[in-house]
């Protein structure tokens, strides 16, 4: 089929979407139209690849990977490894003859099946073209890789998810990274010029987004500036008129370990914080 029949394919697939079956649809609910094959243009695989910023060190796994072409230049392109998981038994191997063609068959592994059945928990970036319907379907599980993944979305990304960039040439690619699981009770203990401190700190969580304080004694201290990257946190208190800027890493979901810098220029001194989480009976905190 040629490119140009594919595309009106897809985008006639689109149409449907967003102007018939999606407006009848009950709110909420995503009309289940299978994903059809088009191959992503030289520009959005360059984008898309790009903006995960692909390393050597990574493993691209692209979901629906049609012809491969994604996987092949993560490899070919950035030295990175891949794997490509494609429903079309035609298309798998027509991957392998292509990975074949590009010499990178000793990185590259594609493997014929259903993306929502499929273990990809390796995977440092995650691509996806695909539809809507498929799109919410698979969040659970990529929201169980490794927190620091990347994954971007070209053209459709998750309704609720807000993404970390946007970018837009010629098409849509969304990049969201997947973010450590922080929110709820944590004791966070630290030691500043003026004395150790034991804090109660909440943290409320939507995917990236938290904000949150410390329960302190007669009164609450609010996380300023809270931002979540993957594994690594950060906020500000402000305690007796002087900033404490708190960075840190989330080593598991029950331990944060990181950095306090109190003060500023001459005054800056630097001490050492760790919150564990206040595990209820039962559940976590
Ligand atoms: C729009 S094409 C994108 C192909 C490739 N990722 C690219 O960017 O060139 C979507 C691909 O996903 C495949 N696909 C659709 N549903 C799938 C599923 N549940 N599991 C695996 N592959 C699927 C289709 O066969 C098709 O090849």
């Amino acid at each position: 089929m040629s490119y140009i029949r594919v595309y009106l394919r897809l985008s006639a697939v689109a149409l449907f979407f967003f102007c018939g079956t999606a407006a009848a649809a009950a709110p909420g609910a995503l009309p289940d139209i299978p994903t059809p094959y088009l191959p992503s243009t030289t520009v959005a695989v360059d984008e898309m690849l790009r903006l995960a910023n692909v390393t050597p060190g990574d493993l691209v796994v692209d979901l629906g990977s049609g012809d491969g072409r994604m996987v092949i230049s993560a490899a070919r392109d950035y030295g990175a490894r891949g794997l490509g998981i494609e429903l079309d038994a035609r298309l798998v191997v027509e991957s392998q003859e292509n990975a074949r063609k590009a010499g990178v068959t000793d990185r590259v592994t594609f493997r014929h099946g259903d993306v929502l059945a499929s273990d990809y928990r390796d995977a440092t970036v995650v691509t996806l073209y695909l539809l809507p319907n498929l799109v919410e379907k698979l969040k659970p599980q990529l929201l169980e890789l490794r927190p620091g993944t990347r994954i971007v979305a070209h053209d459709y990304g998750f309704s609720d998810w807000k993404p970390d960039r946007r970018v837009a040439i010629s098409k849509t690619y969304l990049l969201y990274v997947v973010p450590a699981r922080v929110g709820g009770k944590w004791r966070l203990q630290t030691a500043l010029p003026d004395g150790a401190r034991d804090y109660e700190f909440d943290i409320q969580q939507k995917y990236q987004e938290i904000s949150g304080g410390m329960r302190v004694q007669g009164g609450y201290l609010p996380a300023f500036e809270a931002r979540l990257e993957g594994d690594s946190i950060s906020f500000v208190l402000v305690e007796d008129g002087i900033s404490h800027r708190y960075q840190g890493r989330v080593l598991s979901t029950l331990e944060i370990e990181g950095v306090v810098r109190s003060g500023t220029g001459r005054n800056l001194t630097e001490g050492r914080w760790r919150a564990t989480r206040v595990v209820a009976a039962g559940g976590e905190g």
